[in-house]
């Protein structure tokens, strides 16, 4: 039987939380401040402890780094009513399990208990445990990335919150997606299709928000520094799927998701996921995968140095239609053109 501190200054709530987490089995034991829960872990240390982000004193994010240093077998899950992303980034950042947003219900609790049994097991040297418990914590990940948007009142704010999950777990992931958006934009424009205010709204959300399937994709494999074997190319090629089907479950990004989907598919249907081919790629994803692959070509990347930006162009000129859609190409060279008289 796993062991529960749960840490709460408002009575009521930490009275309802053990006696739930009591009735899941667990040894529950209560504490009113982030001080009491320390002389409580230093009486008998828990395999998990609950703690409020707000607390009066010390609060929560306080008594998470106190646990990760003095306590490093405890599992912690945090729980806060506000939905800050900033906080909710620094205590996954203090190797936090979980994250609870106020309130939630019996389910979610038993899910972030279910957690947090698994990681303090794994903190014992449960090595076959460990593997297993990389993939739960991925996929809260990506589920806190979607509830914290979801709570965001404007579409910025839950924009921002998805891009700061994101850097949080790929370096430069958002410099790449607000370089991405820019590029996207103008060639956008360059083609014409800059008169409709709504595609292009959604062609902006889908250039932000490309990559951010990549929370389904292990750290390990995003920061490799050599290539990639075949099992790892199988992981990496899911995250235009894993991005769809996050944005899909936000009705205002739904719009979006679509050209995730598509942004790593091929003119001459040499791409992933679908091999769509020609002009079954919607347009937005086309002008997404050349923008996107500029970027990528022009700026470092774990696996290689940034390209010179001629280079970057002689690479995309000689993938035109094979990789890249032709027409799409030549108005990439345009912008880049444009960009480089408005310089000199
Ligand atoms: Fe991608
Ligand atoms: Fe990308």
């Amino acid at each position: 039987m796993h062991s529960v501190l749960v840490v709460d200054d408002d009575d009521e709530v930490r009275d309802r939380v053990a006696s739930w987490a009591d009735a899941f089995g667990y040894a529950v034991q209560g504490a009113g401040s982030a001080e009491e829960a320390l002389d409580s872990l230093n009486h008998s240390p828990a395999d998990i402890a609950l703690c409020d982000v707000n607390m009066a004193g010390k609060d929560g994010v306080w008594l998470a780094w106190r646990i990760r240093e003095n306590f490093p077998q405890t599992a912690i899950i945090m729980a806060s009513a506000v939905r800050d992303v900033e906080t909710a980034v620094s205590s996954l950042r203090n190797d936090v399990v979980d994250y609870l947003l106020k309130p939630f219900d019996q389910n979610r609790l038993r899910e972030a208990l279910s957690l947090g049994g698994h990681w303090h097991a794994a903190a014992q040297g449960d090595i076959k445990l460990q593997q297993a418990l990389q993939d739960r914590l991925r996929a809260r990940r990506a589920s806190l990335a979607t509830v914290l948007a979801e709570a965001q009142t404007t579409h910025e704010a839950a924009l921002d919150s998805l891009i700061s999950m994101l850097q949080f777990h790929e370096r430069d992931g958002r410099g790449h997606s607000r370089r991405v958006a820019r590029l996207t934009l103008a060639v956008a424009e360059e083609l014409g299709t800059a008169d409709n205010d709504h595609l292009l709204t959604q062609l902006e959300h889908g250039a932000l928000l490309h990559d951010i399937g990549k929370l389904d994709v292990p750290t390990s494999i995003l920061t490799k520094c050599a290539p990639l074997d075949d099992d790892e190319w199988t992981v990496m090629r899911k995250h235009p799927r894993a991005g769809h089907d996050l944005l899909s479950s936000l009705p205002r990004f739904r719009g979006a998701a679509e050209l995730v989907l598509s942004h790593h598919e091929a003119f001459d249907g040499s791409g992933y996921p679908r091999g769509l081919q020609g002009t079954d790629i919607p347009l937005g994803a086309r002008i997404l995968a050349i923008a996107d692959s500029y970027d990528s070509m022009v700026h470092p990347h774990t696996q290689r140095p940034p390209m010179p930006p001629a280079m970057a162009v002689r690479e995309i000129e000689r993938c035109s239609g094979s990789q890249f859609d032709p027409m799409v190409a030549d108005a990439l060279g345009q912008v880049l053109v444009h960009a480089s008289e408005a310089v000199h």
